[in-house]
């Protein structure tokens, strides 16, 4: 069998297997810190415990971490830098755990609270040493990096008795954190001021449960999301970087819609009780949210909320 295709069934093997999450030991080694800014947008600067002074503090921090399986070296990683530095000049910190990423899923699972640990420390350093104010700290993580981020927001307030101020979560990793299996803790509401989620493959291999301060379901938040096509595994497979695109499309749908609101407000959601009720124009009050990065918190911005997209770049419904 080609590898490639291999690796697929391997992956969704391992995510689907039952084994316990062993709590390995993660050197702080195998986290990096990669610092991007207007002035350094084409090479990062390694943010190490002896140049934390490289971060300009009067600037806002977007700390960027990827899922399983992946490393800082992925095109939405590129995309999403480019986009944030086109809006404004961040410190943009993309975080790579690809080692500790790379082993079996329920590994890779249980790494995520000591990924998160290390990158809580280093935000508690920078606001210590630097002093930059954590209300201006801004996670955004894919799959298990949204898990790994809702770790590091616990180390930040047990070390600093006061949250970060936003958790984005793309698609956030269901197995082993929701459903019959769900041994790991994983992201919480509470891990940072304002916790946002955004669902696209609900109860595969995203998390189809509201978890946050707010919730956005596109196309009520499951498989398979416009532009991508039912999962279907057929042998022989015909064409392997279909099957993976395939595989992980809507999974993925997540980043891209996210990548796209950053310089575009185009998400409008609708505050509903569920995408039955949405689509059937019965969702009361018409209490409307942006999903993305201009999500803005409100008290009636708050809770689930709905929308439709497009199948192919910028993704918006009009
Ligand atoms: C931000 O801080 C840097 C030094 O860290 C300084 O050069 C810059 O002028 C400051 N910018 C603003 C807007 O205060
Ligand atoms: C990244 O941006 C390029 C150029 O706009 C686009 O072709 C590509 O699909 C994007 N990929 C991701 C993963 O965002």
């Amino acid at each position: 069998m080609h590898v490639a295709f291999s690796i697929i069934l391997l992956v969704i093997v391992q995510v689907y297997s039952q084994s316990p999450a062993w709590n390995i030991f993660v050197n702080e080694d195998d986290v990096k810190f990669y610092l991007y800014n207007r002035e350094n947008h084409l090479e990062p600067i390694l943010i190490t415990k002896n140049n934390l002074n490289a971060l300009e503090s009067n600037k806002s921090v977007k700390l960027v971490i990827h899922g399983f399986f992946e490393n800082a070296r992925r095109d939405w990683y590129k995309n999403m830098t480019r986009e944030y530095l086109k809006k404004d000049d961040f410190n943009i910190i993309q975080v790579d755990w690809s080692k500790p990423a790379s082993s079996g899923y329920s590994i890779s699972a249980g790494n995520t609270k000591y990924v998160g640990i290390i990158i809580g420390k280093l935000i508690s350093e920078l606001s210590k040493n630097q002093k930059l104010p954590l209300k201006n700290v801004h996670i955004i993580g894919h799959s298990l990096g949204a898990h790994v981020a809702g770790y590091a927001g616990k180390e930040v307030i047990r070390q600093m008795k006061s949250p970060i101020g936003r958790i984005t979560a793309l698609d956030a990793a269901a197995p082993l954190f929701e459903g019959t299996v769900d041994i790991l803790v994983g992201l919480e509401k509470g891990d940072a001021e304002i916790v946002d989620a955004i669902h696209t493959d609900g109860g595969f291999f995203g998390r189809k449960n509201a978890i946050g301060t707010v919730d956005f379901f596109p196309n009520g938040g499951t498989a398979p999301q416009p532009g991508c096509s039912i999962r279907s595994l057929k042998f022989p497979p015909r064409n392997y970087v279909e099957v993976a695109s395939e595989v992980f499309c809507s999974h993925t749908r997540s980043y891209h819609y996210f990548i796209s609101s950053i310089n575009n407000e185009n998400f409008v959601a609708t505050k509903c009780e569920s995408w039955k009720y949405f689509t059937q124009n019965k969702c009361g009050e018409s209490h409307t949210a942006l999903m993305g990065d201009d999500y803005f918190y409100q008290e009636d911005t708050t809770g689930k909320f709905f929308l439709k997209t497009n199948s192919e770049f910028s993704y918006a419904y009009d």
